[in-house]
């Protein structure tokens, strides 16, 4: 509500970002803003359009508790503070059916005409808050949801005993209005479960079931309290206290979680079977009540986001940082950042911290009025270039402008580049130089590492961030290893271009090794999966000449993996020894022959140019 009336704060609602084109700093955004067919600024939620509406619908603030019409606002303290029709339930504007609330309606507010908008904003920043979704427990069956009345969720729970809930906080049980006198809460519904949810920690649940033994214990203290759990996540400041707090209340916390709730067709019971996993016997708990603390889990339309902003996300669904320590607050992309649970489930804590992170690091963009790019972007040669579009294609930051059929070379824009060299590593017709990687000095580096002996050694191309890092960490750990591992250093494994790895068997390397992050560790949003598909074709490539592809392997390797490096550079090793000098000469006749045809290709191209 103060967000409300800040006077450099707009609050569009009721709407849904249609597009963002452009790049930190000039962010053009696209708003679809929906029609709420009551004017927000004339109407005074006066609620005299409420008395007279005669659709009676569930009320989703209230979790269906209670009803609400056609026209509502949809919680108290909503902003703007004003009310909206959903003209799906109302009986109609088209012709008017009704008009029941226009014509009581005194400052004229309701405008049935009104249409949906498109508002455009330029932006410098842009802070994704959008939020979590919670578990639908619908499909463990075993705790009876869809069956039972007396078994809510712990957000049917809040709006329950809520002071401004269906029943004005008066805590009553659903199948018989009364109020219960033992409630069982069964932690961990949908996380930490790879069959029955999800396989994370949902991180608030805990403590959020603290708070509710606490909230019944002074609503009325003899009600009986059981807490079912796996373990009690209390890690935050003064958290402890509160769950000592709870246990002194008398709440029982039995640790085992429910595998079925039968409801005694009767009195409306529940009885609870369980196995306490502290003693190892079966019990049975009974309850007039049961709250199923449910898990979070990222929005439906976390993909639709994704999509708009460019953004990358986790193998759990949630939008990924930047850099889980150095950056938790900024995306991948420059200008974009995140707040709350779109990046990690969260307690209000850690939201209020990430928001003030976010927005800081959003200010501290525009009191500089400058933004710092890494002196390793691309330069294409348009005399080379194609116009085919692969550099725009494949870039992960939308940091190449290209219209295709124009015959116009792309563009790139330097404040939106990161820099990984994928555009370079997938250009068809070597027409980009990656600056301080450009292929004249990585080839150098193969030619060098290979000059002499190089049927002795491995050479292995390294992400900077995790693979080189990983290698990097097995060093200084001190992990024995091969010696013959010769390290190049690239960004990102989006950068290794193929006619590196070719230069190396050419050149007499027995193994390449190609290494970079984990899927969704990619400092580059998921520049590594252009390097996978490289790899793969690369694979088919010396199948057709006749060379062993298990002599190109792949690794992914994060910077914490020393041990791994030094085992995936061992086990190489073992495979280097059985390359022997004749496979050797071999591919390097093959691919000799190869660089000849091609330079033979060039000439007769060259010829006919001129
Ligand atoms: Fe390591 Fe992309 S940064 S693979």
């Amino acid at each position: 509500m103060d967000a409300g009336r800040h006077p450099n704060i707009k609050i569009i609602t009721n709407a849904t970002v249609e597009e963002v084109t452009g790049f930190v700093g000039n962010f053009h955004v696209k708003v679809q803003k929906k029609a709420r067919y009551v004017d927000e600024v004339k109407c005074n939620t006066c609620a005299e359009c409420v008395q007279v509406c005669p659709v009676v619908v569930p009320d989703e603030f209230q979790t269906g508790f209670s009803l609400r019409r056609a026209i509502y606002l949809p919680f108290p303290q909503a902003v703007p503070s004003a009310y909206l029709i959903n003209m799906e339930e109302c009986l109609g504007n088209n012709p008017i059916a009704c008009g029941k609330c226009a014509e009581v309606c005194e400052p004229k507010a309701i405008d049935y005409d009104m249409k949906d908008e498109i508002v455009e904003l330029d932006v410098g920043a842009i802070i994704v808050a959008t939020g979590m979704d919670v578990y639908d427990p619908t499909p463990l069956d075993e705790f009876g949801y869809t069956r039972y009345e007396n078994v809510v969720t712990n957000i049917e729970f809040e709006r329950l005993m809520g002071p401004t809930g269906p029943v004005a906080g008066e805590f009553i049980r659903p199948s018989d209005k009364q109020k219960p006198s033992s409630v069982a809460f069964i932690q961990c519904v949908g996380s930490r479960s790879l069959k029955r949810g999800n396989p994370y920690c949902s991180n608030i649940c805990c403590m959020n079931t603290i708070k509710e033994t606490l909230l019944l214990e002074e609503y009325d203290p003899t009600i009986e309290k059981k807490v079912f759990y796996i373990d009690i996540r209390a890690f935050g400041k003064g958290f402890e206290d509160l769950y000592k707090r709870s246990r002194e209340t008398g709440t029982q916390y039995i640790r085992g979680i429910p595998g079925q709730i039968v409801e005694d067709p009767e009195t409306k019971n529940l009885i609870l079977s369980v196995e306490d996993t502290t003693t190892g016997k079966i019990e049975e708990h009974e309850a007039e009540m049961v709250v199923l603390a449910l898990g979070v889990k990222p929005r439906d339309d976390a993909d639709i986001v994704q999509r708009i902003l460019t953004l990358s996300r986790t193998t759990d669904g949630f939008f990924m940082e930047s850099h889980p320590k150095l950056k938790p607050a900024d995306a991948p992309s420059a200008g974009i950042f995140y707040s709350g649970c779109s990046e990690y489930p969260k307690d209000v804590k850690d939201s209020v911290l990430q928001s003030g992170a976010a927005a800081s690091h959003a200010q501290i963009l525009f009191s500089e009025g400058k933004v710092k790019i890494e002196a390793l972007t691309p330069i294409i040669d348009n005399e080379l270039c194609k116009y085919c579009g692969i550099c725009a294609k494949v870039c992960p930051y939308k940091a190449i402008a290209f219209v295709p059929k124009t015959k116009k070379p792309p563009v790139v824009i330097e404040a939106a580049c990161h820099g990984c060299g994928t555009c370079g590593a997938e250009c068809p017709f070597d027409a980009i130089t990656m600056r301080h990687f450009a292929d004249k000095q990585i080839m150098a580096i193969v030619q060098s590492i290979l000059e002499e002996k190089p049927e002795e050694k491995i050479v292995v191309f390294a992400c900077n961030w995790c693979s080189y890092a990983g290698a990097d960490f097995a060093g200084s750990s001190r992990i024995q290893m091969p010696v013959n591992a010769r390290l190049i250093r690239t960004m990102c494994s989006g950068r290794t271009d193929e006619k590196f790895v070719l230069e190396a068997f050419r050149l007499g390397a027995p193994i390449v090794l190609f290494s970079g992050c984990h899927f969704a560790d990619c400092h580059y949003i998921d520049a590594n999966r252009w390097a996978q598909k490289r790899v793969e074709k690369l694979w088919d490539k010396l199948e057709k000449l006749g060379i062993r592809p298990e002599r190109l392997q792949l690794e992914w390797i994060a910077a914490s993996e020393a041990a791994k490096f030094s085992k995936v550079i061992s086990e190489l090793e073992e495979m280097r020894k059985k390359v022997t000098k004749e496979e050797i000469a071999q591919t390097m006749e093959i691919l000799n022959k190869e660089k000849e045809k091609e330079e033979e290709k060039k000439k007769q191209k060259a010829k006919k140019s001129t």
